[in-house]
């Protein structure tokens, strides 16, 4: 273990371990905008600026490795003035109409902006006008208000591996492109949405931006992955869904299905009654009659006579108590799952 005192906190870190992740767990907060725990250090934002007696500079926390014996200052009127430096310098950038942005409230640079003390910008706003690409069903891509940390082509590199998107153009033309720097439809975008979650600020946001409620936690049932997902709520309608973090299949992450897929829950051509065919149209028939013509019928077959065949739209308890039914009720092992593949 090394041991290093921040913020005259002595802690403890295991050996690899970044001056940035000793903070965090002596409890010292310290802003940051291209770190993200699930990515390579990348040291790109500068914000997580740090003092170390006996070094010169302000080095970046994220990638500095923690070493024996470090005395670390993160809260100093000079690291504040260089970060707020930064930030002015952000917010100078297509961040000045917070209130109309999706991400408004849960940006992280305005929350750092808020840290620091930035009161004013003293530079004249400036946008580039590149038009929003909005060609993903799912979620808008706005380049005018991006701060170019690079969290998404990381995560689409590190965490999804497609390489859909990189950094395009030079100093102040330097963008965030797909190949050819095209609409996302038209790059190996697999529109997982990894990119919009990590995105901190509000370049990449969700076309249904619903604010939920409430979380619910359950598991994807789409594939043989099960995936552990949050479900946001709004009153009863599922609003938004993200990774759940503490997941030991998915770490947070998702595909699209998962994270996007939820359209049919709430759908108006979903199957409410079931159904019957009598004289060859579909009747809506109550439940009582349904399940009394199912048992009455599914009575004359047993063992290998029977196969049912399950849905990924279904809850995993559903698909659950359906493959007792199937084994124990009809005495088969014939049962399959779209989610097998
Ligand atoms: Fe360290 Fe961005 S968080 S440079």
């Amino acid at each position: 273990m090394i041991s290093l005192t921040i913020e005259g906190r002595p802690v403890q870190v295991p050996e690899g371990s970044t001056v940035l992740d000793a903070a965090r767990k002596a409890g010292v907060y310290v802003p940051t905008l291209c770190h993200d725990p699930d990515l390579k250090p990348y040291g790109a934002c500068r914000l997580c600026l740090v003092e170390v007696e006996g070094v010169k500079g302000y080095p970046a926390s994220c990638t500095l490795p923690a070493n024996n014996g470090m005395v670390v200052r993160t809260d100093t009127q000079a690291l504040n003035q260089l970060r707020r430096g930064i930030v002015e310098l952000l917010v100078a950038e297509g961040h000045d109409n917070c209130m109309a942005c999706a991400k408004n409230n849960r940006c992280e640079l305005q929350r750092i902006g808020a840290y620091v003390g930035l009161t004013k910008v003293r530079y004249e706003q400036v946008h580039r006008g590149i038009p929003v690409d909005d060609s993903n069903p799912f979620f808008y891509r706005d380049l005018d208000k991006c701060i170019l940390c690079a969290r998404c082509v990381r995560a689409c590199a590190e965490v999804e591996f497609v390489n859909a998107i990189d950094y395009g153009g030079r100093g102040y033309d330097a963008v965030i492109a797909t190949m050819g720097n095209r609409p996302l439809t038209q790059s190996n975008c697999e529109s997982c949405g990894e990119c919009v979650d990590q995105c901190p600020v509000g370049a990449l946001v969700r076309k249904k931006n619903v604010m939920p409620t409430r979380e619910v936690r359950t598991t994807c049932a789409y594939c043989g992955v099960g995936c552990g997902l949050v479900l946001g709520l709004r009153g009863d309608e599922i609003v938004q869904v993200r990774g759940d973090d503490d997941a030991p299949v998915n770490h947070g992450t998702l595909c699209v299905k998962g994270r996007f897929g939820v359209e049919f829950v709430h759908h108006k051509d979903r199957l409410r009654t079931p159904l019957m065919k009598k004289d060859g149209q579909f009747v809506p028939i109550s439940w009582d009659e349904a399940l009394d013509i199912i048992s009455e019928r599914l009575a004359r077959y047993s063992g290998s006579e029977y196969a049912s065949v399950a849905s990924g739209r279904c809850t995993n308890e559903d698909n659950y108590v359906f493959q007792k039914f199937t084994r124990g009720v009809m005495g088969s092992n014939s049962i399959d799952h779209c989610a097998r593949l």
